[in-house]
């Protein structure tokens, strides 16, 4: 590699490390975006440039059809469908790992790691372990994605001696690992990509809807160490430093989202140990009668207030009412009231999901508070106005040890003088789970598109 290109790929490195810094909060969000767009930009434009490509032929054809597929899906999706289309990607990239070890086993002659029965041991090592990184991270990821887009049930799938047959597996692929360094043998590599195909696939099936969120940023990290592993094959630094990055910051956020949702990270890490306890639980129907109001009722009892802390969710977004929402809540503060928005970290369908919704609105960064930040104030607040939220606030997280959200710290609404809830019905969230707020004497529903509903409270608050 020449220095022009050592340092080429360096300055990218930083800036992919300030693009990550940069999208840790939403102010220099759109700064750190470009600067990851930037990093990117130099480190293809300098491997492209690289004496040892041969033809721009194929890598021309396949950055058109990528291209193109890549900007119509961008065009397309719809922010509540992101992470699936996450998931999907990340299968991508564990297949890129996969074949990119085949190639460089076949041919190791093009990879500079010597030639085929004689690849030096260190390419081996490097060789399988990025294979079966990749293979698990290809079949986990088709999973998640099966279950966040409907295809697959959402419900966990245990059977009895599911964490022992993981294990064995787990054992299995090591001993293969062990096994093809020494041999070189071709039906060994096969068999380990196999056998980590099996166990992505037994890895994510027992994880529940409640705990996705987090398998797929798991799935980011492996997807990291997958590419870092074709950057050994490949011996490219770039590659290396960038799969690193993922890998690692993929983790840290599982980490903190485990956090979040009260989870052991390693339980989560091995599949789903606690599965059966989430299995077991399911929505349960309740014909009791949840007290209903109108747009009126709120718009007259939110100007009355001093207080009041705005808990978005899911349906938030479904209905794009962030723009409405708003706007609720300048009038709100325009007649007097201190208005704040409180954000559970597992709250909409993707990590920071609130956020960028009330970011994209314009609402002040000051008044967007994080769960630990506000939870203690509900008990001296007003109005909580829960728009499109569900599970975030659901008090079985606390009380109830079958429930597929037990343990996961929850927004303490309850506590608030008045409860809003605005949604469509009394459907359950994406657990499934039954939320007994409904029903409580300080809880008034407010049935409707949460864009409506913003919409119609501010013509009460307006007259
Ligand atoms: P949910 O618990 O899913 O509840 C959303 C509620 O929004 C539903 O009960 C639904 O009720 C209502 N809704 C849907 N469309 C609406 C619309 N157009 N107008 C008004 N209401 C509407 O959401 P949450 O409280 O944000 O919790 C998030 C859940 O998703 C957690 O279980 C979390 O684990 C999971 N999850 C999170 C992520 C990440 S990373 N954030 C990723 C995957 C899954 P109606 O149908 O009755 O209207």
């Amino acid at each position: 590699m020449s220095t022009l290109t050592t340092a080429a790929y360096l300055v990218s490195s930083v800036l992919f490390i300030l693009s990550l810094r940069g999208l840790s909060h939403p102010s220099t969000a759109r700064r750190g975006n470009f600067l990851g767009i930037l990093g990117m930009t130099i480190a293809i434009v300098t491997t492209l440039s690289n004496p040892g490509v041969l033809s721009y032929k194929e890598i021309g054809i396949a950055f058109l059809i990528g291209g193109l597929i890549g900007t119509s899906i961008a065009v397309k999706i719809q922010m509540t469908a992101l992470p699936q289309l996450v998931a999907a990607f990340h299968s991508l990239v564990g297949l890129a790992a996969v074949f990119v070890a085949a190639s460089a086993y076949y041919n190791p002659s093009a990879f500079n790691i010597g030639a085929v029965g004689s690849i030096p041991m260190g390419s081996l090592i490097e060789m399988s372990i990025g294979t079966a990184i990749g293979a698990v991270t290809f079949t986990g990821s088709i999973i998640a994605f099966g279950k966040l887009q409907g295809f697959v049930s959402g419900n966990p799938l245990v059977f009895k001696g599911q964490h022992f047959i993981n294990l064995l597996l787990g054992l299995g692929i090591i001993a293969l690992i062990v096994k093809f360094c020494i041999d070189q043998n071709q039906e060994l590599f096969w068999l380990i990509v196999f056998a980590s195909f099996v166990i992505g696939v037994l890895l994510i099936v027992p994880i529940g809807g409640a705990d996705m969120p987090v398998i797929v940023s798991m799935l980011n990290s492996y997807s990291g160490w997958a590419a870092a592993g074709i950057g050994f094959t490949l011996s490219n630094n770039l590659l290396i430093i960038t799969g690193a990055l993922v890998g690692s910051s993929g983790a840290i956020l599982s980490y903190i989202m485990c956090k979040g949702m009260n989870r052991s990270f390693l339980n989560v890490l091995l599949g789903g140990f606690g599965g059966e306890q989430a299995a077991s639980a399911g929505g349960v129907k309740d014909d009791r009668q949840a007290k209903q109001g109108n747009a009126a009722d709120a718009a007259f009892m939110m100007k009355n207030s001093k207080t009041i802390i705005i808990v978005p969710g899911y349906g938030m977004a479904v209905a794009q009412a962030q723009h409405a929402l708003r706007e609720m809540g300048d009038l709100l503060k325009a007649a007097g009231a201190e208005v704040r928005y409180a954000i559970h970290p597992v709250a909409g369908r993707m990590p920071g999901h609130m956020n960028v919704l009330l970011a994209e609105a314009n609402v002040p960064y000051d008044e967007v508070l994080e769960l630990d930040e506000i939870n203690r104030d509900f008990s001296e607040t007003d109005v909580a106005f829960v728009i499109g939220a569900n599970d975030v606030t659901n008090p079985a997280a606390k009380t109830d040890k079958t429930s597929a959200i037990y343990g996961m710290p929850i927004l303490d609404v309850e506590n608030a003088g008045q409860v809003f809830f605005v949604k469509r019905g009394m459907a359950s969230g994406y657990a499934g789970v039954q939320n007994e707020l409904f029903f409580r004497d300080n809880t008034l529903m407010l049935f409707g598109d949460a864009k409506k509903v913003c919409e119609d409270i501010i013509k009460g608050l307006e007259n």
